[in-house]
């Protein structure tokens, strides 16, 4: 275990923001590094031995949130719409898959983006790119989008209040079974997925009614553990919120339980691997469709040398027509290799594409399809399809197409908020929930 903390900084870092004062970077760096750990070490090996139950096939990964978190969108409503939808679609996977659920949001820090240009030309005008309210503004001026290093510090106090509510609602009574038809109110109670969740929570009911009436109530239908997760992008940010764990000696991104490299940062020999293979944290990277076996099987040597079970997540974004011809020989030679990794489908990233009114979009079918692939593809192998990774938002918003209560090409302009990329809205991500429980118990 290296101890070297420090070593990325040797290495080339893709897709750092220009910050345009070194000092005034300097000093929210130092700020950051006095501030209290929005996790715990302990949480974070709690969640590691459950992505270990993962990796050997015993339970199932439900992670989620927007794209892009913004400063704005922490609210009590927002995170809590956010909370609902995943309880519904965890529920939804726990009694129709009969798998344990673990729960990760993209939330509570996910508020740098990867992009693909370094800047962004609207009528002639070049600016730099937004690159998540972590590091500029969405406005398209000067002002918002110039890097400004006081934004590092709201996203610690961003990601601390929507760990409060999660926490709050999580533990306080909200998350409880009892509460699964709390959790259908609203416009999605009428979709068909709404619906069908009532009929599968009347069922639940009973079921608890029945246990009850026999004197169970355990504790686990009280309250739920849910982690925390972001792409640990900026890595100023990440590293000082490390901290050496009392208890072990050994270095832990507090700022989340789980942190993952994208798809854009993962190269062998990058600033990013190099930070991660130095922290314990349970970790992801994201694997697009030109990945290489060899270039799997150098970050498995580099990220997870001791072959800890739970360490290590590979969530594949292939793309739905590419899934079922490049996911194969990844999944067949790392398993042979030994290596214990949970994988993951990111059924999002690979099937995006730009509507006719310029909104860019995916539609739920390929996202559907996607997931089908990744359960083909891991069924025919006799490995394990270890959960899903997407991006979603607990409103009704309209900017994926498809769905139970169909959202068309033309309705993308209605209420299309996202800061990055199109998210499902419940309903849609309800409709996701029932086909992967389908996939899952026809296996
Ligand atoms: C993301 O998760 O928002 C993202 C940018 O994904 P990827 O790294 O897979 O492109
Ligand atoms: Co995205």
């Amino acid at each position: 275990m290296s101890n070297n903390l420090d070593s990325w900084r040797r290495l080339p870092a893709a897709q750092q923001p220009e910050w345009p004062d070194r000092g005034a970077l300097e000093r929210v760096v130092t700020k950051l590094e006095g501030l209290p750990p929005l996790v715990f070490a302990g949480e974070c090996d709690n969640l590691k031995a459950e992505l270990a139950a993962v990796a050997r096939g015993e339970a199932f990964v439900l992670q989620g949130g927007d794209c892009a978190e913004t400063f704005a969108g922490a609210t009590a409503d927002a995170v809590r719409n956010k909370l609902k939808t995943l309880l519904q679609m965890a529920i939804v996977l726990t009694y129709a898959a009969k798998v344990p659920v673990v729960k990760i949001g993209r939330m509570a820090g996910q508020f740098a983006k990867p992009r693909s240009k370094g800047t962004e030309i609207r009528e002639g005008v070049e600016l730099p790119a937004y690159r998540g309210d972590m590091v500029n503004g969405l406005d398209f001026t000067p002002e918002a989008r110039t890097p400004d290093p006081e934004r590092l510090l709201q996203a610690y106090h961003s990601s601390a209040v929507t760990l409060n509510l999660i926490r709050a609602f999580t533990k306080g009574g909200y998350a409880d079974l009892r509460q699964v038809h709390a959790w259908n109110q609203d416009f999605v109670a009428e979709s068909p997925a709404g619906k069908r969740y009532e009929q599968l929570a009347r069922e639940i009911d009973q079921a608890l009614a029945f246990m009850r009436a026999c004197g169970a109530d355990p504790e686990e239908f009280h309250t739920v553990e849910f982690y925390s997760s972001h792409e640990a992008l900026i890595l100023d940010y990440d590293h000082a919120l490390t901290r050496i764990d009392s208890r072990t000696g050994l270095p832990y991104d507090v700022s989340a339980h789980m942190v993952w490299i994208g798809e854009r940062t993962r190269q062998l020999g990058s600033a990013h691997v190099e930070f991660f293979a130095n922290i314990r944290n349970p970790i992801g990277v994201k694997l697009g469709p030109t990945t290489s076996v060899d270039d799997a099987l150098v970050l498995i040597g580099k990220l997870n040398p001791d072959n800890e079970p739970g360490r290590l997540s590979f969530i594949t974004r292939m793309g739905a027509t590419k899934i079922r011809e490049h996911l194969p020989e990844l999944v067949e030679k790392v398993t042979a290799s030994g290596a214990q990794v949970a994988w993951i489908c990111d059924p999002m990233h690979g099937n995006t594409f730009e509507a006719p009114s310029g909104h860019k979009t995916r539609r739920l079918d390929d996202v559907l399809d996607e997931v089908a692939g990744f359960f083909e593809v891991h069924r025919a192998l006799g490995t394990h399809p270890g959960g899903i990774h997407i991006e979603f938002t607990g409103d009704d918003v309209t900017e994926c197409v498809g769905g139970g209560r169909a959202i068309v090409e033309d309705d993308l302009a209605l209420r299309y908020e996202t800061a990055c990329d199109p998210r499902l809205n419940r309903g849609q991500s309800l409709d996701l929930a029932f086909r992967v429980a389908e996939l899952y118990r026809s296996a």
